[in-house]
């Protein structure tokens, strides 16, 4: 029996994807270029993803153009299972707010079957529409992509943060981005906030950063809670037991010294984030830098190649009145 070709392994569609589903973050060159080296950059991680997880529900939360909604629903085709929803207010243009239209838009990569759009604000979707409003966890990928202000993305945690299954992975775009012009970039001082110690989280330093923090299963946590508990008791026993005073402040100084590890190795988790951020910016700085510099050479050249033609069209609009 043959098996059709897993869809991103298609060069075309791999064009298609980056000219009409647009990856913003990620268009450090012109389209076409993007789309002559056919790297889907981000896209490729977003459909591994699904392919590996093999989610039933994907929530996006924010998409320009769909990419990350076609690069997901393309994983879903191709695993036989699953639903991608998108919720997007329109803030940016009006694209997603004629239904019709959107669903032109996914069938131009054959998954406007996989995907539902929600056109209206996050928050508001979360208090009105099944099954978001249910409370009951469902989603096993969630990407946030939308109001990246710290407060827009701690609203987006708490209400769909919550509805992540067990094990499943809220993902972070833009997670290394500065600010650009009035926006402002928050999400990684929003990371920065987590209780690193309860989540897994590893950040992709690419097209503006990619954070996957996976929720950890409530057993995990729960066993980790008891035995700090344990501990905590224990410790307490052997304080209440103790009849000379140095032996007392010898314990409790070992105690303090434990949590300030602790406290030590969240801080070290929240630098490295910081530095990963910086060592972006810097990237990023020194390729616009470049950028600049190639653009001002290619002006010149431009400019001087048109002096040239003018000058030729001159002299031969001469010739011919003489
Ligand atoms: C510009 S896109 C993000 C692009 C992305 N970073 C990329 O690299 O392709 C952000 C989207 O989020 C949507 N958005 C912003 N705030 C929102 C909110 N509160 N609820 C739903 N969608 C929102 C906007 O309409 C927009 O389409």
């Amino acid at each position: 029996m043959t098996r059709a070709l897993p869809s991103l392994i298609r060069r075309r569609l791999v064009g298609e994807i980056i000219r009409h589903a647009v990856p913003l973050g990620q268009l450090n060159c012109l389209p076409s270029e993007a789309t002559r080296s056919a790297d889907l950059g981000l896209g490729l991680a977003y459909y591994a993803l699904a392919r590996i997880l093999r989610p039933k529900h994907i929530v996006v939360i924010g998409s320009y153009r769909g990419f990350s909604v076609v690069c997901f629903a393309l994983a879903l085709r191709d695993n036989g299972l699953g639903r991608v929803h998108l919720i997007d207010a329109s803030r940016v243009d009006a694209f997603w707010s004629d239904a019709q239209r959107a669903k032109q838009h996914f069938s131009r990569f054959g998954v406007a079957s996989l995907v539902s759009i929600y056109n209206m604000p996050s928050a508001r979707c979360a208090q009105t529409v099944s099954p978001f409003r249910d409370n009951n966890p469902f989603i096993d990928i969630l990407l946030l992509d939308a109001d990246h202000s710290k407060k827009g993305v701690t609203t987006d945690v708490a209400y769909f943060g919550a509805l992540v299954r067990e094990g499943g992975f809220l993902c972070f775009h833009d997670s290394c981005a500065g600010g650009v012009g009035k926006t402002p970039f928050q999400v990684a001082e929003y990371l920065a906030t987590l209780d690193v110690e309860l989540y897994e989280s590893i950040t992709l330093e690419i097209a503006k950063g990619l954070t996957l923090v996976r929720k950890l299963p409530a057993v995990e946590m729960a066993l980790d809670i008891q035995r700090r508990r344990r501990e905590v008791v224990s410790t307490l026993a052997d304080l209440a037991g103790c009849t000379d005073l140095p032996t007392k402040i010898r314990f409790e100084l070992r105690r303090l010294k434990r949590s300030m590890e602790g406290l030590l190795a969240a801080v070290k988790q929240k630098e490295r984030l910081f530095a990963a951020r910086h060592r972006y910016l810097s990237n990023s700085a020194a390729a616009c830098r470049k950028q600049i510099t190639d653009l001002k050479k290619e002006l010149r050249l431009l400019r001087s190649t048109g002096v040239a033609i003018e000058g030729t069209a001159a002299s031969r609009r001469r010739r011919n009145t003489e």
